[in-house]
């Protein structure tokens, strides 16, 4: 009897520690140290080598288009954070021009939502946008499933990796998201100075940029991921010809009129040009923006009505400090880059 009880809580302890194992998420990244839990956690779409393989392919492949011109890569490019440094607004198939700005595809498992304007929740379905939408990839999901699987490679490789014959809309978008979602950029400078390796410090003038930058802008753009993921308004002026009122467009609420996702700012010395509609080439035009806010202008949110009037050389201690964001790790990545 004795002996018997302690076999069922040995077993019972076993049994404990095996679903404790499967609660925890395969992802193909590790939490950087001190950094919150993703919210992606690969439920449903486990990481394998071979999945992160295939999505990047994907990634990188014109295939998903209607003409088979455009990849994702066309406008998310690895060595500018995965943003598309040559155009202030998005450039797709047929020289379609978009409304918007590619955003940099940075730590997006941390996302709550996706696009400028949060309207899009989950990352799995983020990919099916661009290769539906009119200006991007302009194909349609079904076309591009069964162009994927009269294809020898691909269905070759469909099958190894998710062990079925059959390619599907959902197994394609989520081969996609474990490529996106496992681009993880926390080897910067910055990141090196917070973890005291040796050999990395901040200079005088990063130091007092950090500081500033701590003090009047830290409120939305949160350490360790540089934005705390709110929709915001900083005041930019509306652009008359885009005519862009952000969340408002979506949620048809006039209270969210200019509310744009807050941005990372990591790797942002190579994320230009800047906001929602790409306006300003340089980090220079960003902080003369932040310098000389008007805190009367309409809808701008609470955290910039009281910032600080930047002098010049303040502006350059925070750009210096912004410079420290830069993750060589990350954008020259060979994991990330064109598959060979
Ligand atoms: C023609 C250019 C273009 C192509 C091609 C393109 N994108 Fe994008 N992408 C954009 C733009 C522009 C946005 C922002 C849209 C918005 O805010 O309305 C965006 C947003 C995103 C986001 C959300 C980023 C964030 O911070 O919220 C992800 C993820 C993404 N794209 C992944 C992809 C994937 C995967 C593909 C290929 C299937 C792809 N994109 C193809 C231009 C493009
Ligand atoms: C009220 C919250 C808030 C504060 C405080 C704030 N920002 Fe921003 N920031 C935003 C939002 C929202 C955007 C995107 C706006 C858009 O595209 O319309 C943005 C965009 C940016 C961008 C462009 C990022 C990109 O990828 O295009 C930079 C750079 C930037 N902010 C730097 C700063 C600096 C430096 C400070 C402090 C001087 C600061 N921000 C303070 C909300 C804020």
């Amino acid at each position: 009897m004795k002996v018997g009880s302690i076999f069922l809580s040995l077993f019972l302890i076993l049994v404990l520690l095996l679903s404790f194992q499967s609660l925890k998420p395969k992802m193909g990244f590790e939490i950087p140290k001190g950094w919150p839990k993703p919210l992606y956690y690969f439920d449903g779409n486990e990481y394998t080598e071979e999945k992160f393989e295939l999505g990047r392919k994907l990634f990188y492949d014109p295939i998903l288009s209607r003409d088979n011109t455009i990849s994702c890569a066309t406008c998310h490019v690895s060595f500018s954070g995965f943003a598309h440094t040559d155009h202030s607004l998005s450039h797709g198939i047929d020289g379609r021009i978009g409304r918007r700005n590619a955003p940099a595809l940075i730590n997006m498992a941390w996302n709550p939502y996706f696009n400028w304007d949060g309207s899009m929740g989950n990352i799995e379905r983020q990919s099916m946008e661009p290769i539906r939408h009119h200006d991007e990839m302009d194909f349609n999901l079904d076309s591009a499933v069964a162009r994927l699987s009269s294809d020898k490679k691909y269905a070759a490789l469909f099958r190894e990796v998710w062990g079925v014959d059959q390619i599907t809309v959902r197994r394609m978008i989520q081969s996609l998201a474990m490529f996106t979602a496992n681009l993880v950029s926390s080897n910067s400078i910055y990141d090196k100075v917070m973890r005291k390796e040796v050999g990395y410090s901040f200079t005088t003038q990063q130091e007092n940029g950090y500081r500033l930058f701590k003090k009047e802008c830290a409120s939305c753009h949160q350490e360790p991921l540089f934005t705390n993921y709110k929709l915001k308004s900083n005041g930019l002026p509306m652009d008359p010809f885009l005519k862009d009122y952000g969340r408002s467009a979506f949620s048809e609420f006039y209270k969210d009129s200019f509310l744009f996702k807050v941005p990372t700012l990591r790797n942002i010395e190579f994320t230009f040009p800047y906001m929602h509609d790409g306006r300003f080439k340089k980090l220079k035009d960003v902080l003369n923006h932040y310098a000389n806010l008007d805190p009367k202008t309409r809808h701008l949110s609470k955290e910039l009505k009281k910032i600080k009037q930047l002098s010049s050389n303040e502006q350059k201690d925070i750009i210096s400090f912004l410079y420290t964001l830069t993750d060589k790790e990350f954008l020259y990545n060979n994991r990330y880059q064109f598959p060979r």
